[in-house]
Formats: structure tokens, sequence, C-alpha cells
């Protein structure tokens, strides 16, 4: 926002977060963002409190932006963050003819329930983020599309004002009810998840069959109904959108009472979750059966590659498996071994890729890097107890690592 021209105050209710963005630091790890932070902090017009009063008296549009985790025992969302935000503002709000605007991915129906909790002369609107971990500067100044869900022309003029420097680039805007702008998130959401799920079930198949589940994806790619993007097979999807967002998508629909239209979802959950037992048996039959007195080396704990995200990490969920069935796990990841740390902490860490294989006995690539896509597998021959590389990504040369003596397996392959 400070970068399309506008002055910005951030609340954050964690004073150790807003201490470290006045300092410039970003509390996680995303390319560009933390020099978009400094340049705004130094010009001026982007500002930290973790006062709602402070923030009241300087908005004219508030953005709420807090996440909607999955409930603590169950699958619908935790919307106390939500709540929090609009019980804390709208009491400061009277009088001040102010727009809320929601970003949070939440249950169809949300913003609905909070308008009623705005004082007279406040409105809400529901504008979903869409933007990916490791792209999130990017997708938010050159974004797919803006979604606008609104009740009053004043508040889509509002936004349209907002996001003007963004919308002249060419982005198109859908204007729309607040329910339908709540359900294209989770819709997109559940498409993309679905999109996973489909190619890894053709992985399944490929793999009972002998077929490359890669030139698969490849080939239906060239039909543009398809389309290439989300057709990646391998361990699957993790992070802290696509599961509990599809599980949140579920629960809900049961409370609406249209669960029947959202079943498949949990196939498409079943299929993800099936990959990651997946690498664990493959792993296990290349450790000779058993895990006990094997060394694995796992290559990654983020959820994707240029994130330190650990929610629902893929790569994680295997390590942790194996280490409980026996085996001793060694992870190195570039960005994301402080949080694997604190999550898992009976989990050995290395300092690094050729230190993470030392005398492995099978290695996992389960986060696709580029900093593993670069490392020789000439030279790492020589480190590892067995030359076995079981890559969960599909994102290695494998001729490359078979011409230097390793065998190389990979999901959905021969
Ligand atoms: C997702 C949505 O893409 C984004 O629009 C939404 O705002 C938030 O949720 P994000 O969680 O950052 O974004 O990651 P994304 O790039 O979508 O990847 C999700 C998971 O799917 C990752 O674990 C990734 O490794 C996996 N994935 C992605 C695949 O396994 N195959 C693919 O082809 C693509």
């Amino acid at each position: 926002m400070a970068e399309i021209g506008h002055e910005v105050l951030g609340i954050d209710v964690d004073p150790d977060k807003i201490a470290a963005l006045r300092a410039g630091r970003v509390p996680f790890y995303e390319p560009g963002l933390e020099e978009l932070l400094a340049k705004h902090v130094a010009t001026g017009r982007l500002r930290f409190t973790t006062s709602y009063e402070e923030v009241a008296e300087f908005g004219e549009v508030h953005f709420s932006c807090v996440g909607t985790p999955q409930s603590p025992g169950g699958n619908a969302a935790d919307l106390r963050h939500v709540d929090a935000v609009i019980e804390n503002l709208a009491p400061l709000l009277a009088g001040r003819n102010a727009l809320v605007v929601g970003k949070s991915t939440v249950p169809v129906g949300t913003a609905e329930r909070l308008a009623a909790m705005l004082p007279e002369g406040t409105e809400l609107a529901w504008n979903p983020e869409f933007l990916r971990e490791g792209f999130a500067v990017e997708d938010t100044l050159r974004p797919d599309r803006l979604v606008f869900g609104v009740r009053s022309t004043a508040a889509e003029a509002r936004l349209r004002a907002v996001y003007a420097p963004v919308i002249s680039n060419g982005t198109p805007v859908v204007v729309t009810d607040f329910p339908t702008a709540e359900l294209v998130k989770t819709s997109a959401n559940a498409f993309l998840a679905t999109k996973i799920s489909f190619i890894n079930a053709m992985a399944e198949v490929c793999e009972a069959t002998g077929a490359d589940v890669t030139l698969l994806a490849e080939a239906l790619s060239h039909d543009t109904r398809i389309g290439g993007r989300f057709l990646r097979a391998g361990v699957g999807f993790g992070g802290g959108c696509l599961p509990k967002d599809i599980r949140a998508f579920m629960a809900r629909a049961g409370e609406l009472g249209v669960d029947q239209a959202l079943t498949f979802l949990r196939e498409v959950d079943h299929i993800n979750m099936r990959r990651r037992s997946r690498v664990v048996d493959l792993a296990r039959e290349a450790a000779g059966g058993s895990f006990l007195g094997r060394r694995i080396a796992v290559l990654g704990a983020a959820f994707k590659p240029d994130s330190d995200d650990i929610r629902d990490s893929p790569a994680l969920n295997v390590a942790a498996q194996i280490q409980l069935q026996g085996g001793n796990v060694s992870v190195y990841d570039p960005k994301a071994m402080d949080n694997a740390r604190k999550s898992f902490p009976t989990l050995a860490y290395a300092t690094s890729a050729e230190n993470t294989l030392g005398q492995a006995d099978v290695v996992l690539h389960l986060t696709e890097w580029q900093e593993f896509r670069d490392l020789d597998p000439a030279v790492l021959r020589d480190m590892v107890a067995r030359p076995y590389i079981i890559d969960g990504r599909n994102a290695l040369d494998a001729e490359r690592w078979r011409a230097a003596g390793w065998t190389y397996r990979a999901l959905g392959r021969p």
C-alpha cells in the first residue's frame, strides 16, 4: 500500500513484531519484502503501532489481514483473530465514516456477521487475498484480479480509489456481494488443491503401469483448457492455506446442509496425504525394509521453496514419520531451519546440504529449492553410505544423478 502511494499505519498486538518492523526487519522470509519495507520505513509512508486508538484516529480505510488457522481439534476455521480485530476496532470507529476491508480467508457468511458488529456509518467490504508465499510482493503489486465484495457503490468507489495504481495496470476487477467474494477465495484454493491431487492420483496410476506422470502432465498441459500450472506431481501440497482451507470449506458446507457438494474434497485431501505415506514406503523399501539403524537425509523443510513457512509441510511430516519408525533422520533447508527446529525439536538438523548427506543410506528431496538442483551428484556420491535418492518433487535431473552413479527414484515415474 505504501509502494502504490498511500500513507500506511500497520498494527499488530505482538510488540516484538512491531519492534522488528519498525527496525525494517520482516519477521519471516519473503523475497523482496525486506527491501520494500526498508524503503517505506525510510520514506515515512509506512509506520507501525500496537495501539487501536491510534489506527482508528489515523485510517480512512482499515484492512484486516489476520490469519484463519484450522481450529484446534477440528476442521472449521478458527475465527478468533478475525473477530478480535472487529471487536477492538468497532467501538473506536463511531462517527468516523470509515471503510473496514476484510482480506482473510473466511467461511462464507462471516462478512455479513462482521458487518453487523460495526457502528452506524462504518461500512464493511470483503476483498480476498490471493497472493502466493514466495511471490507475495509480485502478486500484491500485479495481482491476477481484484475481487470487491461490497454493499454500496460508495464502498466500491473507495476500494477503486485505494487500488487505482494497480487497476490502471490492467488488473481486472470483479465487483460482487459478500458471499460471492468470500467464496471466490475458498473455491480458488479448492480448485488448485484438486488440480494437484488430480495429477497425484494419475501418479498413483502411473506407478501401477510403468507410465511417466511428468510426461503425462506435459502432454495434458498443451491442451489450453487444462493448462500446465499446478500440475506438478510429487509429495503433494502443504502450507498454511490449501490443506486447512479445503477442510474448513467442507466443514462450512456441512453447516449449510450442502456437504454432498464438497465430499470430493475429502478425496482430494486423502490423495494428498497418501503421497506422503508413499514417500515413507519408498524410503523404507530403499533402506532395505526397515528404518532401524538407517540414516535418512531429508533435503527441505519448508512447505515449498522460497519460503521459511513450515506449516503442514510435507517434508517435515515425512521426516517425522520416518523418525517415528526408528530412522535416524537429518534435515537441511536453506531458510526454514529455525522454524523447523521449534516445531520438530527431536529431528536432527545439519548446517548444509552436504552435511545432511554424510553417511546417508537414503536421500529424500522434498522441497524443490534451486540450491538442491544446483548440487553436484558426482561430488555427493562419495559422501553417502549408499547413493540412493528419492525425488519427492520430480524436480531433479534424473539422467544427471543416474550418470553420477545414483539410484534415482521419483513419484509416478518408472
Ligand atoms: C496458495 C494459493 O496458491 C494462493 O493463491 C492463496 O492465496 C494461498 O494459498 P501458497 O500456500 O503460498 O498459496 O502456495 P502454492 O504455491 O499454492 O503451493 C501450495 C502447495 O502445493 C505447496 O506445498 C506446493 O509445493 C504444492 N504444489 C503446487 C504442488 O505439489 N504441485 C503443483 O503443481 C503446485
